[in-house]
This record gives structure tokens, sequence and C-alpha cells, in this order.
């Protein structure tokens, strides 16, 4: 923090007044059920981005990124597409404009450590961030889940990525210790304690995929066509008993694989977080472990290193369940482990993986956190 306020006075030559955070996530379970109205329980996450700013009068921001060493400089009367990496914090702009709000522009210095492409919302964190900073410099009040929405659109519109809610939700609105468990249908929200006994373990493949975009987009395209054969809005609609009733009313078989998937996550969801509230860890590793091979054989977002992560995981002393977490493709996978055991749990999965597939992991425990947050200086 103390770099990030010597930065913003040695770019712009004065004192910042605020500094704007938000978190990114890991996803504990539900894997693709928020675009399908679905659950979810992820938890915000120690890693995040951060903005110290300084309101202006006008409409100009100007917002100088520590990490690229770029400075992105817009008006909110003028809001033109580019491809540069501020599409972000101006498409929160525009949707926040769209909404109604009259905005102020602010001079800011904008810093992250969530890593990118990873699975772990990095795009999330610096919409919710930008987000925060324009709640400071335009003085009003901020609603987490309105705010969530409007980032949601601002990824869906300004950017293209039709991502679902869950991301956006779980920056704005997570607390220190608790997972969030999400109905993403209502946008209802629970905040459930995490177990004092068990260490969520982030383990990075360092395998990122291109084309992630369009494969997910595909997957949504999929899940949409199953719900029209079944006849439902969304496929959170259907139980899994209405689904073995009517699975013949699916004629894509890749639809079909996908429906099972959603409907099987979302049950796997609302067990997960009784387990949770009943302290049965192993309950909840068994639900992380038939999360994994669903998304592996079902819903297909797995790739070899996210699968060799998570069998090492599995082989390992203390783990109750591992799976892989987010969009997939590549990134990361999530392990919940004893608690007393998670540092050597953390040195064998990464020396487990080198040994399979050659490659270096970036194994760490992981802390529930609070969401996005503003303070001032
Ligand atoms: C990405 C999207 C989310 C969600 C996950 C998969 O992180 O941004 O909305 O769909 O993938 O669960």
């Amino acid at each position: 923090m103390t770099n990030l306020i010597e930065s913003y006075t040695a770019y712009f030559n004065a004192k910042p007044q605020f500094i704007a955070r938000a978190p990114g996530r890991v996803n504990l379970i539900g894997e693709h059920t928020d675009y399908n109205g679905g659950f979810v329980l992820p938890m915000a996450i120690e890693q995040e981005v951060s903005i110290a700013l300084v309101p202006r009068l006008d409409s100009t921001v100007r917002l100088f990124s520590l990490d690229l060493d770029l400075i992105a400089q817009f008006e909110l009367g003028a809001l033109l597409h580019g491809d540069g990496w501020d599409e972000y914090p101006k498409g929160v702009a525009d949707e926040l404009l769209k909404a109604g709000f009259r905005l102020n522009g602010f001079d800011g210095v904008i810093t992250g450590n969530v890593p990118r492409g990873a699975g772990l919302s990095s795009s999330a964190a610096v919409e919710l961030a930008v987000a925060r900073a324009f709640c400071a410099s335009s003085n009003f009040e901020w609603d987490a889940v309105q705010m969530a929405t409007i980032c949601q659109k601002a990824e869906n519109h300004w950017v293209g990525v039709q991502c679902g809610i869950m991301d956006q939700m779980a920056s704005a609105a997570s607390r220190k210790n608790n997972a969030l468990f999400l109905d993403c249908k209502t946008l209802a929200i629970q905040n459930i304690p995490m177990p004092a006994n068990i260490a969520v373990v982030v383990m990075d493949t360092s395998t990122r995929r291109g084309l992630v975009a369009s494969a997910y987009n595909e997957r949504r395209r999929q899940c949409e066509e199953s719900a029209r054969d079944l006849n439902v809005e969304f496929l959170r609609d259907v139980s899994w008993l209405d689904f073995q009733n009517n699975i013949g009313k699916i004629k894509n078989p890749d639809a079909l694989k996908r429906a099972r998937h959603i409907i099987s996550e979302n049950e796997r969801v609302l067990n997960t977080v009784d387990a949770m509230r009943s302290n049965d860890p192993f309950r909840m590793g068994k639900l992380f472990n038939e999360s994994h091979i669903s998304l592996r054989d079902d819903f297909e977002v797995t790739n070899d290193a996210l699968n060799q992560i998570v069998e090492s995981a599995w082989e390992q002393d203390g783990c109750f369940g591992a799976r892989m977490t987010g969009a997939g493709f590549g990134g990361c996978a999530v392990a919940l482990v004893e608690k007393e055991k998670a540092r050597a749990f953390a040195q064998a999965v990464g020396a487990a993986y080198k040994h399979r597939c050659g490659l270096e992991a970036l194994v760490y425990l992981s802390k529930a956190s609070d969401g996005a947050s503003i303070s001032k200086c």
C-alpha cells in the first residue's frame, strides 16, 4: 500500500485521498452454474486490485497502471471502444452512466496481484475496484449487489465476454472468514462460515489457454439448448429426479452431458453448504471430487494439467478433496486440506505435479477475505 501511495504522489504530484480495493476469488464449488441461474459458493481471496485516487470535479478519468507502466485517459461523456487494458474501467463507467449514475472523474493509480488468466477473477477485481473508485469520486451509496450486476454488464456488453454473475458478486459482497453462498437466480446471498479446521489451498497449474471465451460461450449455448429441450428457463429449474425422468427430451448428446453436469452440480453446492454447516469436511471433500469428475467428463472443461494437479492432490495425506476452479481449460484448482497438514500438502503437491508433467505449480494457502471496500488516506 505504501508503494501505491508513493506512486500516486510521484505520478500526480499530490497525495491520494482514497484507496479503493476489490479482491479476486476462488470458487469452492458450483462451476458454470451461475449463467444457468444456479448456486455457487466462492470466497474472496487475499489477492486484490487497489486504486489510489483523488476525485475530480470534471468528467475526465486519468488512470495510471503501475504494473503495466501505462496511463489511460478518457472522458465520461465520450467513451470509445479500444483494445487496451482500460476497456474494463471504460466498460464500468459506461454501465454506471447507463444505470443513471451521475459520475465525476478521478485521477488514480491502479495496481493488483491477482494472477491474470488463472481462474481467480482478476477482471472482476478490476471492475469492482473501479466501481468503488467511482462511488468515492461521485459520492453515491455503495450497493454491493447493484454494483456487481453493473460490472457483469460491463464485461458482457463492453468487453464482450458472456460471463455469469458469480465473480463480480464474490468480489463485491464476500465477508472475511466466510464463503459466499449465492443463488444466481434471485441474487440472494448467505455468508457461510469456513470451518476452522480446514485450509483452502489454491493450486495454480501455470497453464493458461487461449480461446477460453469461445469455448465458454459454446458451453453456454449448449446449456441453453438443453434448457429449451426440457422446457424451462434455466437448468436450475430442473431437479435431478426431473432430469432423470425427462432425459430423452434432450436430443444433442453434448447438450445432455452439459445438463447432467449443471443439474448435479447445483445439488452438490446445496450439499456442500449443508456439510459446512455441520462441519463435515469429509463430505465436503467428496463433493469436491465429484464436481471435478463431472467437469472433466460431462462439462469437458479441464485440461491435462488440471487433471494431473487434482490427482496429485487426491493422493496426499490430509486432503479432503480437490477440484478445478473457475472457467477451466487451464489455470487453478482448489483443495480442502486438514489445517495442520496444509503446508506439507502444498509442498508435496508441487513435487508430485512436477514429477507427473514437468511443470512448476504455484501452490498456496488462501484465506477467505472481505469484498470490495474504500478507505480514506
Ligand atoms: C468464469 C465466469 C463466471 C463463471 C465461471 C465458471 O469465471 O466469469 O461467471 O461462469 O467461469 O463457473
